[in-house]
């Protein structure tokens, strides 16, 4: 009963404070469609839960397992997946009817392929759970014909297709663990198509082998010809916690042919361990969702084998969270290797009671071992270890992802270094390359790969040839696992810190590392661009050299209208700076918005040469360059950087008659330029946005691009008519700052009092163009603006010009 890991989780219980973890963000996110990513699709009208997938061993077939159909996909081409040929496999109407008379859901009656491995070279053995009543057959691989009829698929494929069940064979003989019975209470590990003296095994049902597990995986280790499942279960060692979910790996020889009198037709080397993922002092992430393998490198022996798997836990405070722990093979069989727990058959409870061992449970070749013997290792199946993670810590957590499917792949980097990339599936449908370093996990870009989360999905990697097949509800995504090209300088293919990518000089272009025999720049560890690429970030001298100035882009502006300047950001990882040749940004002066953007309003001290730079790993670019001039009075044209406002927000009905026939038109830019007593007075917002897909995204610009999507101008801010104050403003602001903020602030008091009664229902013409989207994010950019401004006081203008803001409290119903 006395259990260390009882103890310590009790410890972990009670002494649980929320750990501090770093957020880890995707350093590049490649959204649905991105030019950056090029994803090939495969879907069909009459193909649905694409879930079970096989691919051939040169990698140019795709197997698919759907709902009443296998399909074969030709995956050798680069811009498409073809279909080769398709064979359908589906209930018969009587079937389907006794299915949904023993009470299941039409839904769920047809035959979901869950069983999909390659039998020898020339079949395929595929199992399905056909209207509740699971089918197993041999299909031919080239023609996908049925050449035998179906088998029964009792204990090889799952009944219910919402149940998780794995199978692998290996030799023509297929190992599976799943549930064995239609109310899916039977779990069991089996053994079947043996042939010649060989029989059929299955786990003795009898004992509790198996504790109401959801199967997970399987995997051959050629080595000890062994095959290995992983599982979670309920932990019955743990019998102060109800149900307490424990994640399991367990073992079986190939050799086994079950016993001679004890343990007939069962295996006799069955045997389980707890797979801990759990940092000291935490809880365990204890609910194992996915697992793969990574084989030994080239020469290294099978023992260095390793197992990543994605854990979450059963307890609420971690809820959203996954961890990536990875294991050892040798540390497996050191577990498997040493002592047993004791399990008392009257209680069913376990101990770690020292007792003479009679056999080594779970050694390959009791099958005439003495019933003695065998009868010891039927009750000693579990380990009293657990294994523990490499380097006793968790390889990855993610505070908020749910990750749900991994795939592994050892790569090998420039300079021959080898680096360990996990490719993570999310709930929500995004795809995260990581690579495991030494200072932690590194996330190199995420991709989306399906807009709604799917319910079943898999995840195959293909090394070959560089892609990820996903399989989800409606059909298979190809993702190439990288694409250097996209990075296009070398501080950029540098800082991705992509194992797959290094910067060559020769071809100035960032390439893959494994098709490369040169040299390359790369920096995976720490991605020191000034080491990888030679070069120096830029100093403020050396940009803002004397009579240097940049030419920058062209950005034309009337005094006072209020200039939002567009920073592209480098990566979700990077930091925006602004910098002016020979002075500071005060805040004063300056907004820094969160999207990296850059606002002010313009006055003859404003006016000049504007640089974003972007910071990342200590390394400094040049995002954009702006030179913001005054609109000369007699310029025919602006080139289109500025769009002054033609939509007054009338706030009575009076006003809005009033200012139809005053205000000009849209299309009459060109008058209004030539009138700017017209125009100054507005309060305008121009934003840049440089010609620049930006695929760079933060959570927070996610929702502001949306309002950018349609058109560079974002603000749309105005208010009532100050014509003269602003003149006098104009003016005082020069002269006598400090008084001016004073006054104007009792000003607008003045006014915003009269003004802040709900005035919904006045909506002009202009303004019924913005979506309800874009309505709220102007608020929000405002309102955030406001926190900030107040004391400043041409923001204080801005803020009550557009009479969206205000202390007190009505800007809700306030139009726009
Ligand atoms: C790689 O990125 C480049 C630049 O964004 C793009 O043109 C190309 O189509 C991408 N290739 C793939 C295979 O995604
Ligand atoms: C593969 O297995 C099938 C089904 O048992 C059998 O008909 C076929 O002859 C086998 N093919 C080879 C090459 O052994
Ligand atoms: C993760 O999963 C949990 C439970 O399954 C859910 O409550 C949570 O919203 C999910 N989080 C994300 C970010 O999808
Ligand atoms: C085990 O059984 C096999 C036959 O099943 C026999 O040939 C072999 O000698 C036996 N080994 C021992 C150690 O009894
Ligand atoms: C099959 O796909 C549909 C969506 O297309 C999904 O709602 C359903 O749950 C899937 N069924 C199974 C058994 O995965
Ligand atoms: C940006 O992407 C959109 C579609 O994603 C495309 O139509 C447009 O041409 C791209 N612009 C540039 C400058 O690449």
């Amino acid at each position: 009963m006395e259990n260390p890991s009882l103890l310590s989780l009790i410890v972990a219980l009670l002494g649980f404070l929320s750990p501090c973890l770093t957020r880890l963000t995707p350093r590049v996110s490649f959204p649905m469609s991105s030019p950056g990513r090029h994803l090939t699709r495969f879907s069909c009208r009459d193909v649905s839960n694409t879930t079970t997938l096989l691919l051939s061993e040169d990698g140019d077939m795709l197997y698919v397992g759907a709902r009443d159909a296998v399909l074969a996909l030709d995956v050798s081409h680069k811009d498409a997946i073809i279909l080769r040929s398709k064979l359908d496999w589906s209930p018969s109407e009587k079937d389907l009817e006794q299915c949904s008379m023993k009470g299941k859901k039409m839904a769920d009656c047809p035959n979901f392929i869950r069983v999909l491995q390659f039998l020898n070279t020339t079949h395929i053995y595929a199992c399905g759970t056909f209207a509740f009543s699971p089918r197993c057959t041999y299909i031919h691989s080239e023609t996908l014909t049925m050449s035998i009829k179906p088998d029964e698929g009792r204990g090889r494929c799952p009944y219910d297709p919402y149940q998780r069940n794995t199978a692998i064979i290996v030799d023509g003989e297929l190992y599976t663990g799943t549930v064995a019975d239609y109310r899916g209470n039977r779990p069991v590990i089996s053994r079947h198509l043996s042939e010649a003296r060989r029989v059929d095994l299955k786990l003795d049902d009898t004992l509790g082998w198996l504790e109401d597990p959801t199967f997970i995986s399987s995997s051959f280790s050629p080595d000890e010809e062994k095959i290995y499942f992983f599982f979670s279960e309920v932990g019955r060692e743990y019998d102060f916690i109800d149900k307490f979910i424990v994640s399991r790996v367990a073992q079986i020889c190939m050799s086994d042919v079950g016993g001679q009198r004890t343990l007939q037709r069962r295996w006799t080397t069955f045997a389980k361990a707890q797979l801990l993922c759990q940092a000291d002092n935490e809880l365990p992430y204890n609910v194992i969702q996915d697992i793969d393998t990574l084989p030994p490198a080239e020469g290294a022996p099978a023992d260095d084998t390793v197992f990543y798997g994605i854990f979450t836990s059963q307890w609420s405070v971690n809820s959203g969270r996954s961890a990536v722990c990875s294991f050892r093979l040798t540390d497996i069989k050191s577990v498997f290797s040493g002592n047993y727990k004791v399990l008392n058959r009257d209680t069913l409870q376990w101990s770690t009671r020292v007792q003479e061992k009679v056999a080594n449970p779970g050694e390959c070749g009791l099958h005439n071992a003495s019933d003695n013997a065998l009868r010891f290792v039927k009750e000693n199946f579990l380990a009293d270890d657990s294994v523990r993670p490499v380097g006793r810590s968790l390889s990855m957590v993610s505070t908020d992802h749910n990750y749900s499917h991994l795939t592994v792949q050892r790569v090998k980097g420039a300079n021959s270094k080898h680096y360990t990339v996990l490719f993570l599936l999310t709930e929500s449908g995004y795809i995260h390359k990581a690579v495991l370093l030494q200072s932690g996990a590194h996330i190199i870009e995420e991709i989306q790969v399906f807009e709604q989360p799917q319910p079943v999905k898999s995840l195959k990697l293909s090394i070959p040839k560089g892609m990820i097949y996903v399989g989800t509800s409606e059909g298979v995504v190809r993702v190439p696992t990288a694409n250097c090209s996209f990075y296009w300088t070398c501080p950029q293919c540098v800082l991705a810190r992509d194992p797959f990518c290094g910067w060559d000089p020769a071809s100035k272009a960032c390439v893959e590392a494994s098709n490369t025999q040169t040299s390359l720049g790369q920096d995976t560890e720490k991605g020191n661009v000034e080491e990888a690429c030679n070069s120096v970030s830029f100093t403020h001298r050396a940009r803002f050299g004397p009579n240097k100035l940049p030419a920058g882009e062209l950005v034309t502006v009337s005094l006072n209208e209020v200039v939002r300047l567009q920073c592209p950001a480098a990566s979700q990882l990077s930091k925006q700076l602004w910098e002016r040749p020979n002075s500071r940004l005060s805040s004063d002066l300056y907004l820094h918005l969160e999207d990296g953007s850059l606002s002010f309003v313009a006055t003859p001290a404003t006016l000049g040469h504007y640089l974003c730079l972007s910071t990342e790993n200590g390394y400094q670019q040049t995002m954009a360059i702006y030179h913001v001039k005054q609109k000369s009075i007699l310029m025919a044209q602006t080139p289109g950087y500025t769009w002054p406002q033609t939509h007054p927000i009338p706030t009575t009905k009076a006003g809005l008659h009033a200012s139809v026939g005053t205000w000009p038109k849209r299309a009459d830019t060109r008058q209004q330029e030539t009138e700017p007593t017209q125009s100054s007075w507005d309060t305008q917002v121009t934003t840049r946005q440089r010609d620049r897909n930006v695929t760079f995204r933060t959570e927070e610009s996610r929702q502001k691009e949306a309002e950018f999507r349609d058109g560079e101008l974002l603000l749309l801010a105005r208010g009532p008519c100050y014509l003269k104050e602003l003149v006098v403003v104009s003016v005082l602001l020069v002269l006598c700052l400090s008084l001016l903020i004073t006054m104007l602030l009792y000003v607008i008091r003045q006014r915003c009092r009269s003004r802040t009664a709900p005035q919904a229902g006045t909506p002009t013409r202009h303004s019924d163009r913005r979506t309800p989207v874009e309505q709220e994010a102007l608020r929000g950019v405002l309102s955030k603006r406001n926190g900030q401004a107040l004391h400043s006081g041409q923001a204080s203008r801005l803020v009550c010009n557009g009479a969206l803001t205000g202390s007190n409290g009505h800007l809700p119903n306030t139009p726009i």
